[in-house]
């Protein structure tokens, strides 16, 4: 949904110690020497956006688990080592170079609202939210079904932003487990229109163990919530089969 020309921020100019103040945001990021020194902010830290953030604390990369009420995280901080911190949201969106949004979806307007134009100069937004009925209520869900689904609704609310569905439909509690398995790996469906974006997000689904396949665009996003024959635990060659055969 972006141009891939779109210009970098100053942050990512200073990944991996980068002095590429002239190169899109992609391309310096693909040029970092290391995966692990991309910052990750969480915005959400409840069950998701810890474990999520907990399984990059503990692959090395500097970890900001943000809410609503920062003080309330200490614990989740400690458990998930000396690369993790917490802070507001407005300091999460400061400091990652990526984003993973990780909230009930009826907060997401309200995060593009008042964040919109800075998650709009990052990378990659890690889109995991989704509309549940019995959280969100079922007007929500039909509101954002009526628009498209999560894939296109959230792009719409985060204008500009360079998004990419991933990580939807797995339980918090299976993230570790399931990462890093033995045998075959995991099967992660991803939904994204920034091929830049999509690249960043495999790669940092492929460092946490597990394998991503692209489901399509954004417009696919609908599939990637819980209770779709995409949800749960597959192969990637079972989601390229499930995929194969959603309109
Ligand atoms: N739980 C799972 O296994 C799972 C799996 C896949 C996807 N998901 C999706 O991930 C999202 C989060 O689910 P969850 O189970 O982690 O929920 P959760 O445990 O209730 O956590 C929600 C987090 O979002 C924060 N939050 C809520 N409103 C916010 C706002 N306006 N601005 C900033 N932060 C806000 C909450 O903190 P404060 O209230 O302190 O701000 C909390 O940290 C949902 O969309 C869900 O569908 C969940």
């Amino acid at each position: 949904m972006n141009g891939s020309s779109f210009p970098i921020g100053r942050r990512e100019f200073i990944v991996a110690g980068l002095a590429v103040a002239s190169l899109p945001a992609g391309r310096a990021l693909a040029q970092a020497s290391s995966l692990s020194s991309i910052k990750i902010a969480t915005i959400g830290a409840g069950r998701e956006g810890g474990a999520l953030g907990t399984l990059y604390a503990r692959l090395g990369h500097q970890v900001m688990f943000s809410s609503r009420h920062p003080d309330d995280l200490k614990n989740l901080v400690a458990a998930a080592g000396p690369t993790a911190r917490a802070g507001t949201v407005a300091d999460a969106v400061a400091f990652g170079d990526v984003i993973f949004l990780v909230v009930p979806y009826t907060a997401v307007e309200q995060i593009g609202r008042d964040f919109g134009a800075a998650l709009a100069q990052k990378p990659l937004i890690l889109d995991v939210s989704n509309p549940i009925a019995r959280r969100d209520g079922q007007a929500i869900v039909d509101r954002v079904a009526g628009e498209g689904g999560p894939g296109l609704v959230t792009a719409k609310l985060l204008k500009g932003a360079r998004t990419v569905r991933a990580f939807n439909a797995i339980g918090s509690g299976s993230l570790e487990p399931l990462a890093h398995r033995a045998g075959e790996k995991l099967g992660i469906p991803i939904a994204g229109d920034d091929p830049k974006a999509i690249d960043l997000a495999s790669r940092l689904i492929r460092e946490a163990g597990f394998e991503p396949v692209l489901i399509g665009g954004l417009a696919k996003g609908k599939y990637l919530v819980p209770g779709t024959p995409l949800a749960g635990q597959h192969t990637p060659a079972e989601l390229r089969q499930i995929a194969a055969t959603l309109n």
